[in-house]
């Protein structure tokens, strides 16, 4: 029997009670499919902060090293100040582990609301890989001057030829893999950003010309993006971007598919451990009443398994949170507006794998 380890970290607020649905799942898909998942728990996060003052030691970075995944929860806690957690757990796991893609599907399922008009399952199903290691978060930068009337501030978008076209490489056969459109549109702002924007432009040329004839290519500039995916997103197969345009739009991504709700998202590194992430965060005034959403943590689930290779055990959750939601049975993607506990979701999707 193939067995994987996987590290937990629940993290704080709704973390846990996502996580436990998640497991739920896990379980009853590992039994169907024959595989074994077996789990470590840590406890990194707000709490352990605020007792202990560690954010993530080095020596746990060492140890996650030798599992084939991580399933995290949430971080954040509404006493600690923001940018510690962020920095201290989230980033530095996916700089020390060289996590450099952040994969984000932006896919509507039936019955789920989407604040965009007219629009339904065929026209909102696209994926957006993020690149995950540089640009503005690699913290280059500096200030002088700090707090007189000339301060100076700067944060630099810094890129490499190899760090993009790493990234490049993964978006090309991700949408060759996908097999739908065939359709990889970069998006950046390289009427602007004429420097780092004409190096992502030339990579993805490049790259495709040479090694991907089978994929089309499209560019749009991140604006411009914004637009289209609210006025038409059945433009999108596959969107590659840099660290923070990914960023803001894939929230916009999230919005168009439900709600933080129902949106997964993975840190990949290809050749080495990745970790899997509903995209919401902690929703602390939530924590403790059983009414929080958790598919968003199921669906990270079923990108993990696919990640680890057990790509029919993933398909086979995917369709069960189909199914659950083309059945009506989950009446709304809101924490406490389900019709359903958060346990009962678990349950359900459970039921429907097992
Ligand atoms: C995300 C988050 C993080 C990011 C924050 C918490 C550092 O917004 O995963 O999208 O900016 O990448
Ligand atoms: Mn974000």
């Amino acid at each position: 029997m193939k067995s994987y380890n996987i590290a937990l970290m629940p993290g704080d607020g709704t973390g846990p009670e996502v996580v436990a649905e998640g497991i739920k799942v896990l379980d009853a898909v590992s039994k169907s499919f024959g595989i074994k998942l077996n789990y470590t728990k840590y406890d990194f996060g707000g709490e352990r902060y605020k007792r202990t003052g560690e954010t993530l030691p080095d020596s746990a970075i060492e140890e996650f090293r030798k599992f084939n995944a991580i399933y995290l929860g949430a971080i954040g806690h509404p006493d600690v100040k923001p940018g510690i957690l962020e920095l201290g757990i989230l980033l530095k796991l996916r700089f020390a582990l060289d996590q450099y893609i952040n994969l984000r599907p932006v896919k509507l399922y039936p019955n789920v609301d989407t604040p965009l008009k007219d629009k339904g399952p065929e026209q909102i199903d696209f994926v957006v890989i993020r690149e995950n290691s540089g640009g503005i978060y690699t913290g280059m930068g500096g200030a002088a001057m700090v707090g007189t009337s000339q301060e100076i501030a700067t944060q630099v978008m810094v890129y490499s030829r190899s760090v993009v076209e790493r990234c490049m490489r993964f978006a090309y056969d991700y949408t060759r893999r996908r097999n739908r459109k065939k359709l990889l549109t970069l998006v950046h702002k390289c009427n602007v950003l004429t420097y780092a924007g004409d190096l992502w432009v030339r990579t993805h040329n490049e790259v495709g010309e040479k090694d991907y004839p089978d994929i089309k290519r499209d560019y749009n500039h991140v604006d411009a993006c914004t637009m289209w995916m609210v006025k038409s997103p059945e433009f999108y197969d596959v969107i590659v971007t840099e660290n923070l345009f990914g960023d803001i739009i894939t929230d916009l991504g999230a919005m168009i598919q439900g709600g933080m709700g129902i949106a997964a998202g993975g840190n990949i590194n290809p050749e080495g451990v990745s970790m899997f992430e509903p995209i919401g965060g902690s929703a602390p005034k939530y924590t403790g009443q059983n009414v929080i959403n958790p598919l968003a943590a199921i669906s990270a689930a079923a990108m993990m398994l696919d990640n680890l290779g057990e790509c029919e055990a993933g398909a086979a959750i995917d369709k069960a949170v189909h199914d659950a939601l083309d059945s009506g049975k989950i009446k709304s993607m809101s924490a406490g507006r389900m019709g359903m506990s958060t346990t009962q979701v678990g349950d359900l999707i459970a039921s429907m794998v097992a």
